[in-house]
């Protein structure tokens, strides 16, 4: 198995910046991509605040942060990461933008690199199908915070080759994340099972049935999680759930995948949660409260 000595991250948004955090505190010389550099600065300047406030809060030296740093680059031109073993991409959930993107890199990039899509509900196997390296290309599914969660979902296609599986899931090892295997299909494990949770909520907050804040509080205290479904799509970002729940809808034409219409109407309004400052609650003040959109 060769190894992996550079690895590329692609996007520096919520996703893309967390895995090149982890990514560079695991040891790996990393170079994280950004489309302009207002959004890579963004991001970076949130790394740097993750480390300063582990470093303050003494789980973390200061000589690891500054190691951390030193091998953390960022640029906005895809050719930086023509020399890297493995490239992440976290872009926006389309597919058409992610095709083109790996189409270019397909271009540039040597046999030996490995493609990984960070997607939450397209098939690995339709954005591999816009390169020449479909047997290299593979999910590396992680969850958000990325730098607390635990679990990454390694995905193969019909065509990953299993040795390009293996280095992918050592590599997921390599991050201190816990991977498991799991086939292409939309969702994968996790989302198969939380998305169509996350939209029940909102229809169940539609059809009445309780407020906001109680939905919320009752899957947190009868059920044990640590967030309630409203609070979570706020954390995950309303844009984001909203292209998850049309392609996962598209993909199993079942009723419980299909976006509600608060939740439509809630991304058209650029109510895209914590991001935007505004979701379900408005995150304005010193505790969230619920937003005046939702409850109009
Ligand atoms: N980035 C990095 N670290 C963060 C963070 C962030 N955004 N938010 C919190 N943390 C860290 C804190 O620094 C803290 O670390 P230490 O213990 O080392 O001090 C730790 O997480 C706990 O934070 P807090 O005490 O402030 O808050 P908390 O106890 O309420 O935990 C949480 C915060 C970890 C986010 C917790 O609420 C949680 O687990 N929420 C559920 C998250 C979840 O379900 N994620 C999956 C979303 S779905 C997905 O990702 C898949 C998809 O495709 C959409
Ligand atoms: P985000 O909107 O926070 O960030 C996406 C970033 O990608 C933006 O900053 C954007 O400028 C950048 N970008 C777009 N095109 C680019 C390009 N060609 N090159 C470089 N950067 C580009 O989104 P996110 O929440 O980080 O989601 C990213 C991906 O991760 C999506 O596929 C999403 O489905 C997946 N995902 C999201 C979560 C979540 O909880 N938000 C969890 C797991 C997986």
């Amino acid at each position: 198995m060769s190894e992996i000595r550079k690895v590329g991250v692609i996007g520096c948004g919520l996703m893309g910046r967390g895995i090149a955090q982890v990514s560079a505190a695991s040891g790996y010389p990393t170079v994280v991509r950004e489309v302009n550099d207002g959004l890579l600065e963004a991001g970076l300047g949130a790394i740097r605040k993750q480390l300063d406030r582990g470093v303050e809060k003494g789980k973390l030296e200061a000589a690891d942060r500054d190691a951390t740093l030193e091998r953390l680059s960022g640029t906005v031109s895809l050719e930086d990461l023509t020399d890297c073993d493995i490239i992440v991409e976290a872009i926006v959930e389309d597919i058409e933008v992610k095709k083109d993107l790996f189409g270019a890199l397909d271009r540039q990039c040597p046999d030996g690199t490995i493609f990984a899509s960070n997607t939450s509900s397209l098939t690995v196997t339709e954005i591999a199908a816009s390169t020449n390296r479909p047997d290299r290309f593979v999910g590396l599914h992680f969850f958000n915070p990325v730098p607390v969660m635990k679990l990454v979902e390694v995905v193969r296609t019909g065509a990953t080759s299993s040795a390009t599986f293996d280095r992918a899931f050592a590599f997921a090892r390599s991050l201190g994340k816990v991977p498991i295997a799991c086939m292409d299909n939309s969702g994968f494990v996790v989302n198969r099972l939380l998305v169509p949770y996350m939209l029940d909520a909102i229809r169940a907050y539609e059809e009445g049935i309780g407020s906001i804040e109680d939905i919320d509080t009752g899957m947190k205290l009868g059920c044990g999680y640590p967030m309630g479904p409203f609070i979570l799509g706020d954390f995950v970002g309303l844009d984001t759930l909203y292209f998850i729940a049309e392609i996962m809808f598209e993909e199993y034409r079942e009723k419980r995948f299909a976006p509600p219409p608060l939740l439509k109407r809630m991304y058209l309004a650029g109510y895209h949660g914590r991001k935007t400052g505004k979701g379900f609650y408005d995150y304005s003040g010193e505790e969230p409260v619920v937003s005046k959109f939702v409850t109009k």
